[in-house]
């Protein structure tokens, strides 16, 4: 696709009725995102998710899926137990869960090292990046202007996930003409959210896009509906109808014949 065809369209989500509603407009990919924890669950911290958490989710967007593939986002807290445990949690996720890669998210060394051992299992692996800090050892070290270093190991930390066996790129809040330079520096696709429109593909929440979420949504957020004011009027339309004892009127009152 990087190559030849349209931009890769992706989107974040968490059930099986999302799933399904995705596959069906045509997406090309699903990540089921540690996000579920703040969209799904309401916590403010996505460290929150448990790897037996984003297996469920996992699951359930697998079944609704045939043609799509699905990413999953490996936990924090499973990250921290070490790659061996890392290695065995995407087993799982790929062969019982029927996720087709498992993203990491980080720029750490640590990191790195857990996408080469999951792309040595032979399991696909996104690395997932943000925008590094002036403050960070990589940037500091070089003697040149800021903007200049930022740029040069962005750079290099694209081409570093590549080489350790990165399949895919997610690129997260990245200046447009830093996350341009590096889909131009690698052979392996980039994905971006709030990186501007020179990645290979693009990612949003579902919720989001769909205007069910109500959190203040950063600069990147499109809104293309506005379901969550559709879905209040529906339901204060069947309350109101349940106080009117208007419904259930006859015809929702009898099982239909195959039923
Ligand atoms: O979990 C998530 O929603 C993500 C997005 C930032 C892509 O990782």
């Amino acid at each position: 696709m990087k190559a030849h065809t349209n931009k890769l369209c992706a989107v974040v989500t968490y059930s099986y009725t999302m799933a399904h509603l995705a596959e069906e407009a045509g997406v090309d990919m699903i990540l089921v995102g540690d996000s579920a924890t703040r969209v799904f669950s309401g916590l403010p911290d996505h460290r929150n998710m448990s790897l037996e958490q984003i297996f469920y989710h996992t699951q359930a967007v697998a079944r609704a899926c045939k043609r799509v593939k699905i990413m999953v986002d490996l936990p924090q807290a499973t990250m921290e137990e070490g790659i061996e445990a890392t290695v065995k949690a995407s087993r799982w996720l790929i062969e019982e869960g029927k996720a087709h890669s498992i993203k990491v998210e980080g720029s750490s060394q640590l990191a790195l090292d857990i996408v080469a051992a999951i792309a040595h299992a032979d399991i696909p692996v996104v690395g997932h990046f943000t925008m590094l800090d002036i403050k960070d050892d990589r940037v500091h070290a070089k003697q040149q202007t800021n903007q200049e270093a930022v740029y040069q190991a962005m750079l290099a930390l694209g081409k570093e996930f590549e080489i350790k066996g990165a399949s895919t790129l997610l690129l997260s809040k990245i200046r447009p003409s830093i996350a341009a330079a590096i889909t131009r520096s690698v052979d392996i696709p980039t994905i971006g959210i709030g990186s501007g429109p020179d990645c290979d593909g693009q990612i949003l929440v579902l919720e989001d896009l769909l205007g069910l979420t109500y959190r203040n949504h950063p600069y990147y957020v499109k809104q293309y509906a506005q379901l969550g004011k559709l879905t209040s009027e529906a339901i204060r339309s069947f309350i109101s109808e349940v106080h009117e004892g208007k419904y259930p009127d006859k015809s929702h009152s009898q099982p239909r014949q195959q039923e």
